[in-house]
């Protein structure tokens, strides 16, 4: 039952910049009339399976009902108020729960609306560190090659400069010091080796653990990140982690620093932190972080407060989010949708231009030698009723956790059927 384009699509489309989008070229985006947990449905009546969760957020499916219904009380209450001076309960429970459920002490929560400002906070908190501690110089940062962190612009300084997709603006970033993981020893002495020579240029060393997203779904092991903390404890740099894909169970865990048994000096956490109901994130720091503000000179504080930070609509669904994980099994749901994507995906491997299968957590990924149309392939998943989003080389599925079998089995066959 397909229905003509609704009017507000015609009426307000020339008006909307999309993002990641050449407007010229691309095809009209879809018009989605509502969603339900793994579904999207189309204001034409299709139907379409969500491989990719909307940027990996809903991980409790669409409109989960706890998460609605937390949401509707809070409104009931109180939609927002500014943070400046005023604070509320849905904030300060989800300050201490965070700071329960990460390791160590990350236990100063500072919110923000975005994971973007979530890494910009986690930057500027480490510069300051240094110059409220009376050491000059200390300012910039240790990146990884295949990096993502946003795209404001110290983010997009600390992303891949020559591979990553704000290669546009080198020259106009602060320069940082880019190297490759220290995926094996030799590539540890590299690194170690810059991070001698920087040393007091250097305030902090930042790395998605475990996975790096959007610059290409890779993985790493666990072991690199032991390896940068001892580098981070031995040059005295701080440790950034940003978990804002990684956080709340993607790979496998809760957090990925947990299944290195490493706690960093900084977390950032988005995206899946309000279930993907709502734009929150968070900068959490260990004590020695957050006392290094405390002075009798108000010249030391943070001079950082997003208007919009700590919304309590956004503070109520993460609480609502947070319930779910303790009452839902989801990093077992997790672990079964790894063994479904791993089997799912394998007949991918044999298939002429695929360079590689990969699954960690829930994230599968196929690399293909090259993708040649990137639009046309979208098409081709949208034609067999899912919505999968490949970039670069990659097909990648990071489905909710609450996806049922049979649509999970949809993604990876359909994946397989086009690959083909
Ligand atoms: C690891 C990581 N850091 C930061 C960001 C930026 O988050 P946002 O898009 O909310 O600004 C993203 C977004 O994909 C991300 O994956």
């Amino acid at each position: 039952m397909s229905k003509d384009p609704p009017d507000w699509l015609w009426q307000g489309l020339p008006h909307l910049w999309l993002p990641y989008t050449q407007m010229k070229t691309a095809q009209p985006p879809l018009a989605v009339a509502r969603t339900e947990g793994s579904r999207i449905y189309l204001a034409d009546g299709r139907v379409l399976v969500d491989g990719i969760a909307s940027w990996w957020t809903a991980c409790h499916g669409y409109n989960h009902p706890a998460i609605r219904a937390a949401v509707a009380a809070q409104l009931e209450a109180m939609p927002h108020v500014m943070f400046g001076g005023l604070v509320h309960q849905p904030a300060a429970d989800l300050a201490r729960r965070l700071a329960a459920l990460l390791r160590g002490d990350l236990t100063h929560v500072f919110f923000s609306d975005s994971g973007s400002v979530a890494v910009e906070v986690a930057i500027k908190m480490a510069v300051q560190y240094w110059l409220n501690k009376g050491v000059k110089g200390r300012t910039k940062c240790l990146a990884f090659k295949g990096a993502y962190h946003g795209d404001t612009f110290a983010t997009m300084a600390v992303c891949d400069p020559d591979e990553g997709m704000h290669a546009h603006f080198k020259g106009v970033l602060p320069e940082q010091i880019i190297a490759d993981l220290p995926e094996d020893e030799e590539k540890l002495a590299v690194v170690e080796a810059l991070v001698a020579r920087h040393a007091d240029q250097l305030a902090a060393i930042i790395v998605e653990p475990l996975a790096q997203g959007a610059g290409g779904m890779i993985f790493h092991d666990a072991e690199v990140l032991r390896r940068l903390r001892a580098l981070a404890d031995k040059y005295d740099l701080l440790l950034i982690f940003d978990e804002i894909f990684t956080g709340f169970g993607r790979t496998g865990s809760m957090f990925a620093c947990e299944e290195a048994g490493v706690v960093p000096d900084i977390i950032t956490l988005s995206k899946a932190l309000t279930g993907g109901t709502m734009a929150l994130a968070a900068t959490i720091t260990r004590t020695k972080l957050f006392e290094a503000f405390l002075s009798d000179d108000p010249a030391r504080a943070l001079m950082h407060g997003p208007t919009f930070m700590a919304n309590a609509l956004a503070c109520a669904a993460a609480n609502a989010s947070l319930d779910l994980f303790e009452r839902e099994p989801r990093l077992k749901q997790v672990a079964a949708i790894s063994q479904s994507l791993t089997q799912g995906l394998e007949p991918c491997r044999a298939r002429p231009g695929v360079r590689g299968v990969r699954v960690k957590g829930a994230i599968g990924v196929v690399e293909m030698e090259k993708i040649a149309d990137l639009d046309a392939l979208k098409r081709r998943f949208i034609e067999a009723g899912v919505f999968v989003r490949p970039f670069g080389r990659v097909i990648y599925l990071t489905p909710a956790f609450t996806i049922q079998a049979e649509e999970l089995k949809l993604l990876t066959k359909t994946v397989v059927k086009i690959v083909g």
